[in-house]
């Protein structure tokens, strides 16, 4: 290898280093054989370089080239030429210039191809996961770990510019609570005692807060046992911030700077100083989720000013279904929004046919709705009209109804009611969604911001008849609510916000509750005694006696930060080696099973799996 080592890479040469001899080590990209010439492309990270075997070439080099196959790892020595004007190939960089081979060495065979490296992109998943590392040569795959390079590189430029300093927190940790299921890990010298692995730095960050470091980040890996999706791995990583003496306004602030040197840096894209800000409510209201993709407005408008005058009894029925609960949640202290009836308009949609209309109406039904009514705007935009679908019920308040709702001719309205209004929103706001990938409006080009403020600190959870933290139970419950906490749950508002980027929630994060008081009071509500608090998590509470810091923070996700950046829909093409949909590793088949020695080590015996479990 010593003498075949580079002297340059396969992205460098240019007309200037014409006559330069040099040797090149990369990858068989492709062969082509015209005649008596040869041409080998190959590849490295840094390009690729035509390299070319003349008819005039010594019979035993010529013989060794017949060798070579795709993804035949190979030394190459020769001297640089220009290329004639004509075979000039402007969409390479090296396109000016051939490499005339004089020695070859084959540095490593390969097989036959599961698949060919620049094809990766149509590859069946199951392929590209088994075969990562082939998989990894693509140039997707490529470019798209160097921008996650760039963006964990510029994060850190960025935190440390603002004097934040990066610190490790330990893998190994007491269990916390985040909501997901853990990752155990058997500790060998205490039997019956586990580690688990952390979902989040979320108690050692606000530990170290405690610990006086003000300014803390950690680019820190998260474990989650939960089921995979697109935008979720069992195993990810997030930009993990936390502060001392600071309000919310300071780290929405301190994110929006950090987003906009990530953007420029990585991307050289400007974004906006300053995100959208939407209160949790405003969001539900108008998007129907906390996840709004706003790159096209589309808002959810309020059809219930209309059903009073119409003739539609099933909006009637659903609202005053919706205002039954609502007194009997009352009575039992449990404030319920009421029911709903809520309204989209889909632009220039007007000529949707019913059984587009019904993939639409399918499509809510998902998500709870009972059905989808629909009517289309005719008419002029002076005089509009309403026809097909509920159109005859609403017959005489039809002009008041297109205006009320911003729509015109040509318009589709669709509409769906619920006794429970949430049900509605989120119906329709799913429809919405769905509008949003039909009709083309989700530009991955596009970055729309926007941050999700005053959060409910508290979810009903109706299945167990208690109340959770909507987040996590150390998030600050904002001043005026406090003397609320216990008599009105659902009214109270955290000091907790969300960033959502083009419909992905990209970043989650709170005002902390340094007050051990205060803490008790929220353990109180959401069920967990006062002896299950000290043993889960006695060492933050017992933290908090000693000068506790007003703080808090913010988790942007990595992965799904450099997804959207790379314009992506799946996690899994920005992470070196995911796991797949069933959390499995395809590539080196974990999980696995052990040797039985390592499991006596570990006090463990394996249940095998009856048909219930
Ligand atoms: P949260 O649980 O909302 O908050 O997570 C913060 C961000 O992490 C990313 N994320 C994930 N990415 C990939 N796969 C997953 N399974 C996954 N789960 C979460 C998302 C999400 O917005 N400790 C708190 C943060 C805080 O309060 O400071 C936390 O972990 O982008």
């Amino acid at each position: 290898m010593e003498q075949m080592k580079r002297t340059t890479n396969c992205g460098a040469l240019r007309k200037q280093d014409a006559g330069k001899t040099v040797t090149l080590n990369g990858w068989v990209h492709r062969k082509r054989d015209h005649g008596g010439i040869s041409f080998i492309n190959l590849r490295d990270r840094y390009g690729i370089t035509q390299v070319v075997v003349d008819e005039g070439a010594p019979p035993e080099l010529s013989a060794l080239v017949g060798e070579l196959r795709n993804e035949y790892c190979i030394a190459a020595e020769g001297k640089v030429r220009s290329r004639p004007e004509e075979m000039v190939n402007p969409d390479m960089a090296t396109g000016e210039i051939e490499v005339v081979l004089d020695r070859l060495v084959i540095l490593n065979r390969a097989e036959a191809l599961p698949f060919q490296i620049d094809d990766a992109d149509g590859v069946k998943e199951e392929l590209r996961l088994k075969y990562r590392y082939l998989d990894l040569r693509s140039p997707g795959m490529q470019r798209r770990i160097r921008l996650r390079h760039e963006v964990s590189f510029a994060v850190r430029e960025w935190m440390t510019s603002q004097g934040f300093y990066e610190i490790e927190t330990p893998t190994f940790i007491k269990s916390t609570p985040e909501g997901a299921r853990d990752y155990l890990v058997p500790s060998r010298l205490y039997p019956g005692k586990f580690y688990a692995l952390p979902q989040s730095p979320q108690l050692y960050k606000q530990i170290l807060m405690v610990g006086g470091f003000d300014k803390y980040f950690q680019i820190a890996r998260c474990y989650r046992d939960e089921d995979a999706r697109g935008d979720r791995q069992p195993e990810f990583t997030q930009i993990d911030i936390e502060m001392a003496f600071v309000s919310r306004d300071d780290i929405v602030a301190l994110t929006e700077g950090l987003f906009g040197y990530v953007f420029k840096k990585c991307l050289n894209r400007d974004i906006p100083a300053r995100f959208t800000r939407l209160s949790y409510e405003e969001a539900m209201e108008w998007y129907g989720t906390d996840k709004p993709d706003l790159r096209f407005d589309m808002k959810i408008r309020d059809f219930a000013p209309y059903v009073g005058s119409g003739g539609f009894q099933a909006f009637k029925d659903a609202l005053a279904a919706g205002e039954a609960d609502r007194q009997a949640g009352a009575a039992k202290g449990i404030a319920l929004v009421g029911g709903g009836v809520k309204a989209l308009v889909a632009p220039g949609k007007a000529d949707y046919s019913r059984k587009q209309i019904e993939e639409l109406e399918s499509h809510a039904k998902i998500y709870r709705a009972k059905g989808l009514a629909w009517m289309k705007v005719t008419g002029t935009t002076e005089t509009p009209g309403l026809e097909g679908g509920i159109a005859k019920f609403f017959a005489e308040t039809a002009q008041d109804i297109v205006k009320g709702l911003e729509a015109k001719p040509g318009d589709l309205i669709l509409i769906i009611a619920d006794s429970r209004r949430k049900v509605a929103n989120s119906a329709l706001g799913a429809v919405r969604s769905k509008l949003g990938r039909d009709l083309g409006l989700c530009d991955p080009n596009q970055f729309a911001f926007v941050w999700i403020l005053d959060f409910p600190l508290f979810e009903f959870n109706e299945e167990e008849h208690r109340w959770e933290a909507a987040h996590h139970m150390f998030s600050y419950p904002q001043e005026q609510y406090h003397s609320i906490l216990e008599q009105d749950p659902g009214s109270v508002k955290g000091d907790l916000y969300d960033l959502v980027l083009n419909g992905y929630e990209q970043a989650s994060g709170s005002i902390r509750i340094h007050d051990p008081e205060l803490q008790k009071r929220i353990f109180k509500i959401v069920g967990i005694d006062p002896a299950e608090a000290e043993k889960k998590f006695g060492f933050l509470t017992e933290a908090f006696k000693f000068g506790a810091p007003p703080h808090g923070g913010i988790a942007p996700g990595l992965d799904r930060l450099v997804m959207l950046m790379a314009g992506e829909t799946s996690i899994k093409e920005v992470i070196p080696f995911p796991k797949n949909s069933f959390a499995v590793s395809l590539m080196d088949d974990s999980p696995s099973e052990v040797e039985q020695k390592q499991l006596d080590e570990l006090h463990l015996a394996v249940v095998p799996p009856t048909k219930e479990s």
